[in-house]
Parts: C-alpha cells; sequence; structure tokens
C-alpha cells in the first residue's frame, strides 16, 4: 500500500530541509576551518601583515583611454609602474624600477609580463575574477578596475592566509567583491570554489612549492575559464615551471595557452636567471556552454 500524499510530501520537504541546512551549515564550518588553517600557516611561517596601499594611483586605470589600456607598450613603460610595485624581494627587480618600488599598489609584478598579460586580457570575455594569494591586494585591485574597464565585474573574490583589514574595507563599497581568509591547501578550499564558481578568470599565486601549486591549480581548474599560474620561470621557486609544464603537456586538447616571461637584463646579469612569469591557459569551450 503506498504511503498517503501528505506524508510523502512531508518527508520530502524534510530532506530539502536538511540539504540546505547542510549547505548552509557546511558553508559556515567551511569558512571557519579556512579561517583556523589561515591563521595556522601564518603563526607557523610567521608571515608579516599586509600593508595599507596608496590607491590614489588606480585613478590612472579609471581615466586612462582604453586604446591606451590596451596598448601592452603603454602599460608596461608609462601606466603600471606609476601604479606603484612591491619591494619585498627587491633582489628580484630591475634598478630601473627601483623608484617605483615600496609605492602605491605595490604590485608584484614585471611590467614587462603584466603590461602584456592585462593587454591580452582585454580580449576576453570577463566577468568574475578569483585570486589566490594576493598578499597587500595590488594585483588584485589593479586587476579589477582593469577589466571593469572593458566589461562588467560581477564578482571578485581575492583569498590570502594573511588578514588585511584596510583591503577588507576596500571591497566591502564593492558590491560581489571580498576578501576570504583561506589555507588554499586545505580540502574546503575547492569546496569553496565549486560553491562561488564558476570564474571567468583566476589567478593562482599563493604558495609557492612544487606541490602547493599542484594542488592550487587542480583545485582552481574544474572552476575556471582562465588559469593563470604565476613565477612559472622563477628561478627562486622552480616546482611552479614544472606544475605549468605538466599542465601545457597533460591538458593541450582542452586549452590554450600563452606566456609572458620576458625578463629585464639588470636583473639577469645581477642574479643570474629569471623571475616571475605568467602562465594564461584558456579553456576552449567555456564551462556551462
Ligand atoms: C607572492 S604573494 C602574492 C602576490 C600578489 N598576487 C601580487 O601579485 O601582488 C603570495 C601570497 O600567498 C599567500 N599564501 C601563502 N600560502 C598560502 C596558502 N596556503 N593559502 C593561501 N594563500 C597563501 C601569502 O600570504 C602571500 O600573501
Amino acid at each position: 500500500m503506498s504511503p498517503p500524499a501528505e506524508r510523502v510530501s512531508a518527508g520530502v520537504a524534510r530532506v530539502l530541509d536538511e540539504r540546505v541546512l547542510r549547505g548552509r551549515l557546511g558553508r559556515v564550518l567551511d569558512a571557519r576551518a579556512m579561517r583556523r588553517g589561515a591563521q595556522a600557516v601564518v603563526d607557523e611561517e610567521g608571515l608579516e601583515p599586509a600593508r595599507e596601499l596608496d590607491v590614489a594611483p588606480l585613478e590612472i586605470l579609471r581615466t586612462a583611454d582604453l586604446e591606451a589600456l590596451r596598448d601592452p607598450g603603454r602599460l608596461e613603460r608609462e601606466i603600471l609602474p606609476a601604479l606603484g610595485l612591491n619591494d619585498e624581494i627587491l633582489d628580484e627587480f630591475p634598478r630601473e624600477l627601483y623608484p617605483h618600488c615600496g609605492k602605491g599598489l605595490r604590485h608584484w609584478q614585471y611590467p614587462n609580463q603584466f603590461g602584456p598579460y592585462l593587454a591580452a586580457l582585454s580580449q576576453q570575455r570577463i566577468g568574475s575574477y578569483l585570486e589566490v594569494g594576493v598578499r597587500h591586494g595590488g594585483t588584485f585591485l589593479i586587476t579589477v578596475e582593469y577589466l571593469s574597464r572593458f566589461a562588467p565585474l560581477r564578482k571578485a573574490i581575492a583569498t590570502d592566509v594573511v588578514d588585511s583589514p584596510w583591503l577588507r574595507g576596500q571591497l566591502r563599497a564593492r558590491p560581489g567583491m571580498r576578501l576570504v581568509l583561506a589555507d588554499s591547501q586545505l580540502p574546503q578550499f575547492p569546496r569553496f570554489l565549486a560553491r562561488e564558481g564558476p570564474f571567468d578568470l583566476a589567478l593562482v599565486d599563493a604558495a609557492h612549492y612544487e606541490w602547493t601549486a599542484q594542488h592550487d591549480l587542480d583545485s582552481v581548474r574544474p572552476h575556471a575559464n582562465i588559469v593563470v599560474l604565476h613565477d612559472i620561470v622563477s628561478q627562486a621557486c622552480p616546482g611552479v615551471g614544472s606544475v605549468w609544464r605538466r599542465f601545457r603537456d597533460e591538458h593541450a586538447a582542452d586549452w590554450d595557452f600563452l606566456e609572458f616571461t620576458d625578463q629585464y637584463d639588470d636583473v639577469l646579469e645581477r642574479q643570474g636567471g629569471p623571475y616571475l612569469g605568467i602562465g594564461v591557459a584558456i579553456r576552449r569551450r567555456r564551462l556551462g556552454e
């Protein structure tokens, strides 16, 4: 004999309620675990706090004409240095850029790589952005501002183990944007990405060992249309280059690849090898299409 209809629908409602609860509860528990994991990494590795940035130079990106923003040479020579570069490992930067280091957005990029990279992104359809490992948030804020000049950005998530109340405050004023404290190596992180994704663009620049970079790439790849790996030629973290080459070799059927790896003579002469390097993988068939 079949059960009465009310009992069936009550049972279905209960199962649905449990699913909703499990979903919400799962989200809360995962967020807590990711936050605790982040604090543990900061304590273990004694990571320096993030800094407040001078964001006034972002006005350059807001007001530059689109022709200038699409021009890799102008980005490299005029716009990116004026936005301000990182100074935490100054030896890896060319002396000609020192006047711009430790200022403004403090973004950890070579203008001769990041300029052509941004120009290439201007050709893509990008409405959402994820950056894993944002440090002070310079590259994140520049990317958000730059992409917004070409298409509305409905979502942008910055993640790091190091908190930045300042960055959190900056993003609070921007709908769809936030900083999430997370150790990306934890099993909760791919679940978080599955809930938040898919992302049109995801930049991986967190822990730089081979196994950590591989883990980050494996976590991010299923949830992004464009995956970017930072430091693919850096002699400081050769494992990241191995991860990138494996990605290229194993996924050539489904992804197209671009590389931005130009160097500065001054650094090559002083340091004897290359640094940074941006690898871009573009999914041939976008997720959900
Ligand atoms: C090279 S910095 C990022 C620079 C930034 N993308 C930029 O271009 O300005 C690497 C960042 O990764 C973060 N990080 C290290 N291990 C991490 C982990 N397990 N999960 C998330 N972030 C991590 C560090 O705190 C640091 O801020």
